[in-house]
């Protein structure tokens, strides 16, 4: 008999322990969908801080370049209205003219970069690019950053070509052209007190290399190190330190590498390597 008591009161005993252990499950999984919850919100939180922090640098980025864009264009502009004694050289006319025509196409091809960030699937045209074209016209087109007539010749800055006709490559022109822009102001920023830019392109390996060496401040490693970052700069108020970080990004969005190797005192030479034609079916 008294075995049958204790069996009677053990199933209602148990039942309680199982409502309790329910209620007690069940407050955990409430707190654990609430956990889940917080957790996408701070997730999506964190995705929107990324986008907008890129959405920053790609339009810091445009800004600067547009900016450069727009400085042959003015130059060469300005050129032809203060000599119009110019239009009587048609070759002279001609190039200053197709320096203003270069330099406006780029910059429209800049602005379609807005709308590459919000539809990644609608990248810039890639061509087949004669690289060798494409330097004649940046050191062109960066003409008003580095000609100094009638200077002290001690602060002259001299450029020079030596182009190796290397194999064509599958890149977006304006957005090559730009980058080589933006190596070679910094270049010629680094000579102010004069010196040399020197310009290569040639083949290696399948891959179209290209240096832009410059004889001037050069950058200690620290500075070497960050110099790819966005934002990054040395030159205070007159630098935005988002030309290497859109060369960089440019070129390894294209399949290219971007390297610096830089001593101070004796200069910096950067150095751009791109798969020559045939590699286009690994950037698609
Ligand atoms: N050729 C060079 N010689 C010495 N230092 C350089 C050279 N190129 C780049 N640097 C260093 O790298 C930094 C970042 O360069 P980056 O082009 O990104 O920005 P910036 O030139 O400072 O500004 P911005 O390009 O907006 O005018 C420079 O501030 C400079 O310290
Ligand atoms: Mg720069």
């Amino acid at each position: 008999m008294p075995d049958r008591k204790k069996t009677a009161a053990d199933p209602s005993e148990e039942l309680t322990e199982l409502r309790k252990q329910v209620k007690t499950l069940r407050k955990r999984a409430e707190s654990a969908e609430s956990a889940v919850t917080e957790l996408r919100k701070a997730e999506r939180q964190t995705i929107q801080q990324e986008r907008l922090q890129a959405l920053g640098e790609m339009s810091s980025g445009i800004v600067h370049d547009f900016n450069n864009a727009i400085t042959p264009i003015m130059a060469a502009s300005e050129f032809l209205i203060d000599n119009a004694d110019t239009f009587e050289n048609k070759e002279q006319t001609m190039a200053l003219l197709k320096s203003i025509h270069t330099a406006a196409n780029d910059a429209r091809h800049m602005v379609g970069r807005v709308r590459e960030f919000y539809r990644p699937e609608e990248r810039a045209e890639v061509t087949e690019v004669d690289i060798d074209p494409i330097i004649k016209d940046v050191v062109m087109m960066t003409k008003p950053k580095w000609e100094r007539i009638g200077a002290d010749p001690g602060k002259v800055i001299k450029i020079d070509m030596d182009l190796g006709k290397p194999g064509k490559v599958w890149f977006n022109e304006s957005y090559l052209r730009q980058v080589l822009v933006n190596i070679v102001f910094n270049a010629a920023d680094a000579v102010d007190d004069g010196g040399t830019i020197t310009v290569r392109s040639f083949s290696r390996d399948g891959k179209a290399v290209i240096t832009i060496s410059d004889t001037g401040i050069g950058m200690s490693e620290d500075v070497r190190q960050r110099c790819f970052e966005p934002f990054f700069t040395t030159k205070g108020r007159k630098g935005t330190g988002m030309g290497l970080a859109t060369a960089y990004g440019v070129v390894r969005g294209y399949g290219g590498e971007i390297d610096i190797q830089s001593e101070v005192g004796k200069g910096t030479t950067v150095t751009i390597v791109v798969p020559e034609d045939g590699a286009k079916g690994s950037q698609s």
